[in-house]
């Protein structure tokens, strides 16, 4: 008999967290991890998993701010490598550390390829989103180098940014993807396309099948820019044109030399293509100053493969719609096959034993892609003769605690029937989790009736 102590707990009725916390509305809290060592694990009992459809999460709004900051700093490693981060240069090798950090940091799976050309090494730098269909690849990609006379914010650094930030983007909100998202920064673009073609050809034929597509971002803030989508493939081509046309910025094909740029290589190897640019050299007509601003008879970018190509060769409003424009298409093509709003629940009985060892519970959690997201909810439905002695977490598959309540907290009631938000985006999201509950004062009854996590 699991209810034997002294004061006799009536059950009530059972019901999944959801009826609770209508019926008791349950106190919100948000938990940081806990800093204490784990209590030794007890027995955990099978889990229940329940899956509810939802709604996919908006696109984030990429911050400006994030990408001129890495602006700024490729503008520094080309002033501390001769002005420039070509091909071949140190400039260019710094180029790329400086983004495989960044996205190492964030959970990306990295890799550097090296080829040879012009008797140079040249580098892609390629980051994988763990998890999402791997037969069903989406990569968006910017090439990284520069011409050697100049620094190329706008050509590259500006699609390089954009790209990243956006690939940020999706680890900081644990984007749910069904596709695979890949990322890619190339080299020695500007020799003719040399690293992108590198890549694609040398993907496996049954590597290259697997991609839905690839878009492309090269020079995406043009001081005086217009906007230009590709129109290679029409599916593609209709994202980026449903995003600006919601903006009411009014958009033209890309014609400024077709296949000048890397998605050129993928198209060659028969990937549907997509992108943006806000124009190279070629001069802006009164009809397009017209609609778009800025001054007509004037080239789209005055400073194309000059050494004036520097941070301040940047239009702001251009770079920040083209960003989010990234972002747009890589949530809208990405989209998720295990939407957010999803639960798993565990309703099988647990019981606490009074002042003893901590008890837990698991929910396993499958199918998903990523991180967990940054307001993971935690429903708990805990049945309590005594308050404020119970210490409660929340285990990540990696045995990571986040504290939801400890002993001193006082509740309203002796049960414990809340909801609490949990910051655990850095923890991925598949596994088991447990529900680690403890009661740490003499004299009570009491068991976990359910407990459930919401991404
Ligand atoms: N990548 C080209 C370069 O650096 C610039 C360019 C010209 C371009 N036409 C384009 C980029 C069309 C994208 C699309 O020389
Ligand atoms: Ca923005
Ligand atoms: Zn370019």
């Amino acid at each position: 008999m699991r209810l034997s102590v002294s004061r006799q707990l009536p059950r009530l009725p059972r019901r999944g967290i959801a009826g609770a916390a209508i019926a008791l509305a349950g106190l919100v809290a948000t938990a940081a991890p806990a800093a204490t060592a784990p209590a030794p694990a007890a027995p955990s009992t099978a889990a229940t998993a329940a899956v509810s459809p939802a709604a996919a999460l908006a696109p984030p709004d990429i911050p400006l701010a994030n990408v001129k900051a890495h602006l700024t700093q490729l503008q520094s490693i080309a002033s501390a490598n001769g002005g420039n981060r070509a091909h071949g240069r140190p400039g260019y090798r710094a180029s790329l550390d400086y983004l495989k950090a960044k996205l190492d940091a964030a959970g990306y799976t990295t890799s550097v390829q090296s080829f040879s050309y012009g008797g140079a090494t040249g580098y892609n730098l390629i980051a994988d989103w763990p998890g999402g269909d791997p037969n069903q690849v989406l990569m968006a990609g910017a090439h990284l180098d520069s011409v050697s006379s100049g620094a190329g914010i706008n050509d590259n650094g500006s699609g390089s940014a954009a790209v990243l930030e956006t690939a940020l983007a999706v680890s900081r909100t644990g984007f749910q993807s069904g596709k695979h998202l890949r990322f890619g920064w190339w080299g020695a673009e500007e020799q003719g396309l040399v690293g992108s073609r590198y890549y694609v050809n040398n993907l496996p034929a049954a590597e290259r099948s697997k991609f839905s597509g690839y878009l492309n971002f090269d020079m995406i803030g043009s001081p005086n820019p217009g906007y230009f989508v590709y129109d290679d493939d029409v599916q593609l081509e209709k994202v980026f044109k449903d995003y600006f046309a919601g903006l009411g910025v009014p958009t033209e094909i890309e014609t400024e030399g077709d296949g000048r740029s890397d998605h050129a290589s993928f198209k060659n190897a028969g990937i549907r293509v997509g992108g943006l640019f806000t124009g190279a050299g070629r001069t802006k007509t009164a009809a397009q100053a017209q609609k778009w601003g800025g001054t007509a008879g004037q080239a789209f970018d005055r400073c194309y493969h000059s050494s004036c190509d520097t941070t301040a060769n940047i239009n702001d409003t251009a770079l920040d719609r083209n960003s989010d424009a990234v972002a747009h298409a890589i949530w809208t093509l990405g989209a998720g096959s295990v939407p957010p709003g999803d639960s798993y629940e565990n309703t099988a009985d647990v019981a606490i034993p009074d002042n003893g060892a901590a008890v837990t519970s698991t929910v396993t959690v499958s199918g998903r892609t990523g991180n967990a997201p940054p307001t993971l909810s935690v429903g708990v439905d805990i049945r309590h003769t005594w308050r404020g002695d119970l210490v409660i977490d929340l285990l990540a598959p990696d045995g990571t605690a986040y504290r939801l309540k400890n002993s001193s907290g006082n509740d309203s009631a002796d049960d414990v029937i809340a909801t609490y938000t949990v910051n655990a985006s850095t923890e991925p999201a598949n596994g088991d989790w447990k529900l680690r509950v403890q009661d740490v004062g003499p004299q009570d009854t009491g068991y976990i009736n359910s407990w459930k996590l919401t991404f």
